[in-house]
This record gives structure tokens, C-alpha cells and sequence, in this order.
């Protein structure tokens, strides 16, 4: 690994690698978005390269398609797999419950469709993104373009009545423009700041016509793995009740990856 690599990019790294344990050849594989789950599709990559592992991937976003296929992934729709064996993501928020907050790269509909339609989710992360209580990152609900502020206005009507601490809700923007999701709609962020009752916002906002869905994955996730910058990894899985904790050597001079790079 390079030197030059900062600490959360290692942590980022030792988490997805340690994921890479959990896939094994003849695999459907759903690929998450974001930047800790680049890191995965990178080693996956490596893997199908230089060991032989045959996978077919299924990635959440257009950008994990055009990443996954210039590693050497195998690449197939969700149509085409039906059914796939794990998906590996990383998360903006997790609780002790392994609710997440997903969204922040904006495909979290894609992502939860495709955990969904899965035996097994692995998240990925870094340790900054566990928290006792979920809502300090903005949740983000993907909307249609179609009656919008209608939109807007009854989710912020709705957000009068329920347990959160902030009711600010922003467009999500691209610059000047508004931030297009790979299925053509909108992203509105709702800063929270506290979730009090994920469950009961989860389904009031996803009632409101003109909300696709919302970035609360609930009773989806089965696994965390989070990485630190000295190389631990720590395992936690609620199916089966059981934690444990690995270590990787982190080499100075193991440019991983560096044939691959843009
Ligand atoms: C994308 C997501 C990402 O998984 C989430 O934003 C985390 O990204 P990163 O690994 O870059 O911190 O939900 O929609």
C-alpha cells in the first residue's frame, strides 16, 4: 500500500479486503457505491486478475458499473441475476442496531434494491460512522421530478409531527444545477440532526406520493466490518451473534491497485 495512502484510506481498504472473505467463486455479488466500496470492487478486481475468482457483480450505481468492469468484474443486471448471494456496501451512518443512513452518494435506491434481493448485506466502514443515534448525517429521499415542491412542502408537514430534533429539508445540488440520480429523479436531504423512531419516519416519509424511497435501511444490513488506519478490522455480525477482530499488516511499499488506476 502506498505511503502516501492517509489513515481513513487505509481503514477504508482493511475493511473492504477483510469483506473480500465472505465472497467465494460462483458468487452474485452486489457491489455498493461510495468510496469505501470502490475499495472493495478494487480487491474483487485483483482477485478475479490474479487469483482465478469467478463472481458475477451487480453493481447499485453507473458508477460502480464503469469501476467494476475496468477491474475485470463480470457485470450483470439485477434482471439477470435474480437472486444474488451477498452485497457489500459501505454506509453513511450505522446504530447498534445496524440501521444505516445510505444516500450520500445519492444511490441508495438502487443500493436497497439490490441488498434487499440478497441471502446476506455487509456493510463497510470506517469507525467515524458508527453512532448511537441515527440523523446527524441528512437522510436523503429520492424523489420525482413531478410536483416537487407538493413534494417538499408534505414532507416537511409530515416532519412537524414526528421524533426528530431538525426539519430543515435541502435540495441536493450538483453546483448550479439539481443532483440527477441514475434512475432521472431528485434528492432531497432532510437534516434531522436526531432520529428518534427510524422505523415510523422510514414508513410516513415513504407514504408521501412523489417520495421514491428514503436512505433508512431497516432489518437489511447483517454485518459490519470496520476498518482502522493501524490495519484492525473488526467483524460484527447480528445473524449469528458473533464478533471478532483481525489485524493486516499495512506495507508502506505495496502499491496496491497501481494497474488499475486512472
Ligand atoms: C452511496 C452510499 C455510500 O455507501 C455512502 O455514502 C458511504 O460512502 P463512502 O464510503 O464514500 O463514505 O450510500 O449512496
Amino acid at each position: 500500500m502506498s505511503s502516501e495512502l492517509p489513515p481513513i484510506e487505509k481503514a477504508k481498504f482493511v475493511a473492504a479486503k477483510q469483506a473480500t472473505e465472505y465472497v467465494e467463486s460462483g458468487m452474485k455479488v452486489g457491489l455498493g457505491t461510495g468510496s469505501t466500496a470502490e475499495w472493495l470492487v478494487q480487491c474483487l478486481g485483483e482477485m478475479v486478475r490474479e487469483e482465478g475468482l469467478r463472481i458475477k457483480g451487480v453493481p447499485t450505481s453507473k458508477r460502480t458499473a464503469r469501476l467494476a468492469k475496468k477491474v475485470g468484474i463480470d457485470v450483470i443486471t439485477l434482471d439477470e441475476a435474480k437472486w444474488l448471494d451477498v452485497t457489500i456496501d459501505g454506509t453513511d451512518e450505522y446504530d447498534s442496531d445496524l440501521t444505516l443512513i445510505k444516500g450520500g452518494g445519492g444511490a441508495h435506491l438502487r443500493e436497497k434494491i439490490v441488498a434487499t434481493a440478497s441471502d446476506r448485506m455487509i456493510v463497510i466502514a470506517d469507525a467515524s460512522k458508527k453512532v448511537d443515534t441515527l440523523g446527524a448525517f441528512p437522510l436523503p429521499v429520492e424523489v420525482i421530478p413531478f410536483g416537487l415542491p407538493v413534494t417538499q412542502s408534505l414532507i416537511e408537514e409530515t416532519l412537524s409531527g414526528l421524533d426528530v430534533l431538525g426539519r430543515d429539508v435541502t435540495m441536493r445540488m450538483q453546483g448550479d444545477t439539481p443532483f440527477v440520480t441514475d434512475e432521472g429523479n431528485f434528492i432531497l436531504d432532510l437534516h434531522l440532526k436526531r432520529i428518534g423512531n427510524p422505523r415510523q419516519l422510514s414508513l410516513v416519509i415513504n407514504q408521501i406520493p412523489g417520495v421514491v424511497e428514503n436512505g433508512l435501511f431497516i432489518d437489511i444490513c447483517d454485518m459490519v466490518i470496520v476498518g482502522y488506519g493501524d490495519g484492525r478490522v473488526t467483524t460484527r455480525d447480528i445473524t449469528n451473534n458473533t464478533a471478532n477482530v483481525v489485524r493486516f499488516d499495512v506495507l508502506d511499499d505495496d502499491n496496491i491497485f497501481s494497474d488499475v488506476a486512472d
